[in-house]
């Protein structure tokens, strides 16, 4: 991942700053908050702008980037279940662009679709007030007809953090990871290859990735943990193209939450699979000694067509390194066996069914068009969606505005429920989720969250009324 000069450089400056204190150097960062400026209560007033930046992402480079806030990842916009959020939003780049509030449920004109664009040097107001019910992790990123991908990946993505007014696990460290990968030509600018070029095409066809690998902007960071601590992390995989399968070799994370929050009971897991958008929230165990090191990794996982498949796929991939603190253990936090009850959506009231079939580049055998309508449902009605994937290449579903519950995989019951709002649908396999459209009239985007797929029109519009 790193020229091995540059790999010896961090080693040297970690372990000199080993000797020096106990605990090892907090090298992830986490985002910058978002400036509450209302004093009203429960009220979340922020303002954010899309500007042009240089900012040092890849080490020794300096890199022109697109930022929220002058940021990459953009600040965390932080709010809690019941509060009403107003986002004062100012498009300084070059085109037009949109901020979708991915997984929150809010009205379709305020959702930052493709259809509400906001011109260059434009401004818009995004005004939502947050469910109760939703506490969970989430995330902000630009939707602009066919350019999501580009904007994504020359760095506009934020966390969207809701807390519950009474969070039921105990009160540990918590940590955003924000998940992105990248490509940078020899000058360090963003490498985007000519479309008509091969590479160019496998970037279309693969989704665009990039050989390195952040967490919140930065490459392979140092977290500190004590032996016994638990830690709670939220990740959120911002990347385009790239699925993760999380793991730290030696030892099992407790999944805890998924994209709509908490789930029922915490799972021992070896490794966790977080295709793109999606969020997970693990609990981190440090089962290790005093002083001793861990790695935070990313599994081989082969989504790819074999005709495009990359050579380094079934390669691990360190994502971040664990250093234990010299001080002795602490007692570990109790966690509880029942986190977040989640009620079943009523399978029995089921008033349509809709059939998503997933072929390379299209849905239902269409390219998004931004004047068609694809499926009407309606409001305050529940549906079951069914999404078909027929070609050799995963294809994660997602669907804008309203959360759902996967009831089966290839007719295997799915054995623990949870709020999602994106399903990875591997490559010739079928997903039936169940929906219910509370609420909001308009219309809505459902698509591939692989963002060269969406850009290329892997999209289609729900119309609810
Ligand atoms: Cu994460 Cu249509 O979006
Ligand atoms: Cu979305
Ligand atoms: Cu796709």
């Amino acid at each position: 991942m790193l020229p091995p000069a540059m790999n010896a450089f961090r080693i040297l400056a970690f372990s000199a700053a080993l000797q020096t204190s106990q605990s090892p150097p907090d090298t992830l960062r986490a985002p910058a908050v978002m400036k509450n400026l209302s004093h009203v209560p429960h009220v979340v007033e922020v303002d954010l702008t899309a500007a042009p930046a240089r900012l040092a992402l890849y080490p020794g480079k300096v890199t022109d980037v697109w930022a929220y806030n002058g940021q990459v990842p953009g600040p965390t916009l932080d709010v809690n279940e019941g509060d009403s959020v107003i986002v004062h939003f100012t498009n300084d780049l070059p085109e037009a662009t949109t901020i979708h509030w991915h997984g929150m449920h809010l009205a379709a004109e305020m959702d930052g679709s493709p259809i509400y664009a906001v011109p260059p040097g434009g401004r818009t107001d995004y005004v939502f007030k947050v469910g109760l019910g939703r506490a969970g992790t989430y995330w902000y990123h630009p939707h602009p007809d066919k350019r999501s991908g580009h904007q994504v990946e020359m760095g506009l993505y934020g966390g969207l953090i809701v807390h519950a007014a009474h969070d039921p696990l105990p009160p540990i460290t918590e940590k955003l990871l924000i998940l992105s990968d990248n490509r940078f030509n020899p000058d360090g600018s963003v490498d985007f290859p000519d479309p008509n070029s091969l590479a160019g095409q496998i970037d279309v066809e693969n989704g665009r990735e990039g050989p390195d690998l952040f967490i919140n902007g930065q490459l392979d960071p140092v977290i500190p943990i004590r032996s016994g601590e638990i830690q709670r992390w939220r990740i959120v995989n911002a990347s385009a193209a790239r699925v993760y399968r999380l793991s730290i070799p030696g030892q099992t994370l407790i999944w805890v939450g998924s994209d709509g929050g908490l789930f029922e009971h915490p799972e021992d897991v070896h490794d966790v699979l977080i295709a793109n958008s999606e969020r997970v929230e693990i609990l981190v165990r440090g089962t290790g000694a005093p002083g001793a090191r861990a790695s935070f990794v990313t599994l081989p996982y082969d989504r790819y067509d074999p005709h495009t498949r990359p050579a380094d796929w079934d390669e691990t991939h360190e994502l971040a390194r664990l250093a234990y603190s010299t001080l002795p253990p602490i007692t570990p936090a109790a966690i509880p066996d029942v986190v977040r009850p989640i009620p079943a959506i009523d399978t029995t009231q089921v008033a349509a069914t809709k059939v998503v079939v997933f072929t390379q580049g299209l849905i239902n055998g269409r390219t998004m068009d931004m004047s068609r309508v694809d499926f009407r449902s309606r409001v305050g009605t529940t549906e079951i969606w069914e999404i078909d994937n027929l070609v050799a290449m995963d294809h994660p579903f997602h669907l804008h505005g309203f959360r759902f519950q996967i009831l089966d995989r290839n007719g295997v019951p799915e054995r623990v429920r949870r709020w999602k709002d994106t399903v990875n649908v591997p490559k010739h396999q079928s997903v039936r989720i169940i929906v219910h459209f509370a609420d909001f009239a308009g219309k809505w985007m459902f698509h591939c969250h692989i963002l060269d797929h969406e850009d290329e029109g892997m999209m289609g519009i729900l119309q609810t009324y």
